[in-house]
């Protein structure tokens, strides 16, 4: 069995983040409100009334940060840039000093030996742009390749490849469709303008990324999908729900096509926002890597009730982690061995753009090395039955604002004590470093 030193040569190790969960400094040097400041300050949106208001205050502490980071002996951090900071509003005159963060940011790292690995929309829209309709609206995707030009303009001289979307699956879905992330919509199918507009989004900034020699990326969430049993209903619900979660959003960037969503009733327009020439655009840049954020797989039954194709049913037997999340290792080579076979030839170089574990305030942080440890032997297993990985990036660098769970869930390698900002590196944060320099040991062996 290949284990996780058998990862191959040129293998990069790193670190995920985003800006929203890390950042703070929501009204500094001219940045305008995003979806996640008003979603955030409504009530009951949240738990606790968490906020990213403050987050880690990365923002100033940012060079305490990359210390960290050179710590841990990483050769990238992928972390994403806040439109807002760049664009208050989403369109028009940039913000100098927002761009200049950035600036500082990929100065600071490059400094420490450390490639960026920036993602441009990680779900914090400029709120004006919300307003116009947000990523219901087309036009949204039009303004997103503006707003990748004047980035890349400033700074890609300094930053190879570059991911154009976080997880459109989870925006939509989470964002658009039942209202639990922002804008908080709850949309349910009628969200599915929200899918193209993001995928029509990336074709258009991936073209601009393209044209000024640089390589693209996107970084989809993706899970195995497991039907609860071999009856002809669990396995149409399970096909149904491969197609919404994985290949609604890979299939079209890869393929140029959307897969059939029949299931819910939805022809290959998706209602209609599918204007003619779109999937081609979609797909015209061919991907320089695909970006997988693995963290479990997801079982699938018949549907109880009407409305949805589908049902989610437990993993049984498997640890859970504080989320409440299974644990299962092997889901991410079935995952990797999984998107070879359907892509084939179509499926480029893989990184894994995230992976982790959460753990809760009073929690052992054993559990998440164990996380670790486990997926990455099954990563050096796919890689052994010849999937072409190039990196593995954990979620995350420390713990950071988690969304609708506010400061609960901790996935970080370090601890952020949130009253007084201070970082203490945890046990899997040695864990991690120790594996990084282990690595180079056994390739230059
Ligand atoms: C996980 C899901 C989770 C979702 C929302 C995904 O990354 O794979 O299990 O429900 O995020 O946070
Ligand atoms: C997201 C991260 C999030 C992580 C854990 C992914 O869905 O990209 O922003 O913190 O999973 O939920």
């Amino acid at each position: 069995m290949p284990n996780r030193l058998d990862l191959p040569a040129g293998f990069r190790w790193g670190v995920s983040t985003a800006a929203y969960q890390i950042e703070g400094a929501v009204t500094e040097d001219g940045r305008g409100p995003s979806v996640w400041d008003v979603f955030a300050a409504r009530p009951g949106t949240v738990r606790d009334g968490h906020t990213g208001a403050v987050a880690c205050d990365h923002y100033h502490r940012y060079p305490e940060d990359i210390a960290l980071m050179k710590g841990l002996g990483l050769d990238g951090y992928r972390f994403s840039i806040a439109w807002p900071r760049v664009q208050p509003t989403g369109a028009g005159p940039v913000n100098p000093p927002g761009l200049a963060f950035y600036d500082r940011l990929v100065d600071a790292l490059l400094e420490a030996g450390i490639t960026p690995l920036p993602t441009l929309f990680h779900w914090d829209l400029p709120q004006a742009l919300e307003d116009a309709g947000g990523w219901l609206n087309r036009d949204t995707a039009y303004r997103f390749a503006e707003y990748a030009a004047v980035v890349a303009d400033r700074l890609g001289d300094r930053i190879p490849a570059w991911i154009t979307l976080n997880e459109p699956f989870v925006h939509m879905v989470y964002g658009y469709a039942l209202g639990i992330h922002a804008p908080g919509r709850t949309l349910m199918m009628d969200a599915l303008p929200a899918a193209h507009h993001q995928l029509l989004a990336h074709g258009l900034a991936a073209a601009a990324l393209r044209e000024r020699g640089l390589e693209v990326m996107i970084a989809n969430n993706l899970t195995p999908v497991w039907p609860a049993s071999s009856s002809d209903a669990d396995l149409a619900a399970a096909e149904a729900y491969d197609a919404l979660h994985n290949r609604l959003f890979t299939d079209p960037v890869l393929l140029g096509r959307y897969p059939d969503l029949a299931a819910y009733g939805v022809g290959p327009d998706l209602g209609g926002c599918v204007h003619d020439g779109d999937l081609k655009l979609i797909a015209a840049t061919p991907l320089d890597g695909l970006g997988v954020n693995y963290y479990n797989p997801t079982r699938i039954a018949a549907p109880t009730d009407p409305g949805l194709p589908f049902t989610f049913v437990d993993i049984p037997d498997v640890p859970h982690t504080a989320f409440g999340w299974p644990v299962v290792p092997d889901g991410l080579r079935e995952l990797l061995t999984g998107l070879r076979d359907h892509y084939g030839a179509a499926l480029p170089p893989i990184t894994i753009t995230e992976n982790g574990c959460s753990t809760t305030e009073t929690s052992e942080d054993q559990p998440r090395i164990d996380y670790l440890s486990a997926h990455l032997d099954a990563l050096a297993e796919a890689v052994a039955q010849g999937v072409d990985v190039r990196g593995y990036f954990t979620w995350s660098l420390m713990d950071n604002f988690e969304w609708a769970e506010g400061y609960h869930q901790r996935f970080g390698l370090v601890h952020v004590d949130f009253e007084t900002q201070k970082r203490t590196p945890k046990a899997s944060y040695a864990w991690y470093r120790d594996l990084i320099a282990a690595h180079r040991a056994y390739l230059s062996r």
